[in-house]
């Protein structure tokens, strides 16, 4: 299992808001390099799949619905580091608790509609990264 890669989706308000080509920019600027890209669209089944582990929590009915709501960016990210630096760089889940300059504190309106995903291990991001990636489409 890799230890240096980490998997992130910009999701549908960013997309919608205009802001691929800036949090793509605040990624590689922080140093990440783009292993995996995909610019794509959720079914309801797809998203409700990658999202399962939440599958009890009250808002997962909301979370697949706004995550199959439009299309996202997916990618594959490498770095020294790659899961705890990525999530510094996008800030708290909620965005009103992100830090100053974080990707959620820049361009997320809410909890739900927080801009971008990251994975919380090394174990999610591989499985995370194979649910959109083939190894033919990794660089
Ligand atoms: P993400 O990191 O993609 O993983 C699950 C998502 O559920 C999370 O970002 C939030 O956008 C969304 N969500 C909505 N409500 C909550 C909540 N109370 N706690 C955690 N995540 C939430």
């Amino acid at each position: 299992m890799s230890t240096n890669r980490t998997f992130t989706m910009i999701k549908p308000d960013a997309v919608a808001n205009g802001h691929i080509g800036a949090i793509i920019n605040d990624i590689t600027t922080a140093g990440f390099k783009i292993i995996a890209l995909k610019y794509t669209k959720l079914t309801p089944e797809y998203a409700g799949e990658f999202y399962a582990v939440h599958k009890e929590r009250p808002f997962y009915a909301d979370l697949v619905s706004f995550m199959s709501s439009g299309p996202i960016v997916a990618a594959i990210l490498e770095k020294d580091n790659a899961i705890e630096d990525f999530r510094k760089l996008i800030g708290a889940t909620n965005p009103a608790e992100a830090a100053e300059g974080t990707i959620r504190q820049k361009y997320a309106k809410s909890i739900d509609a927080n801009a971008v995903h990251g994975s919380d291990s090394d174990e999610n991001a591989q499985i995370e990264g194979d649910f959109f990636f083939t190894a033919a489409e990794r660089f």
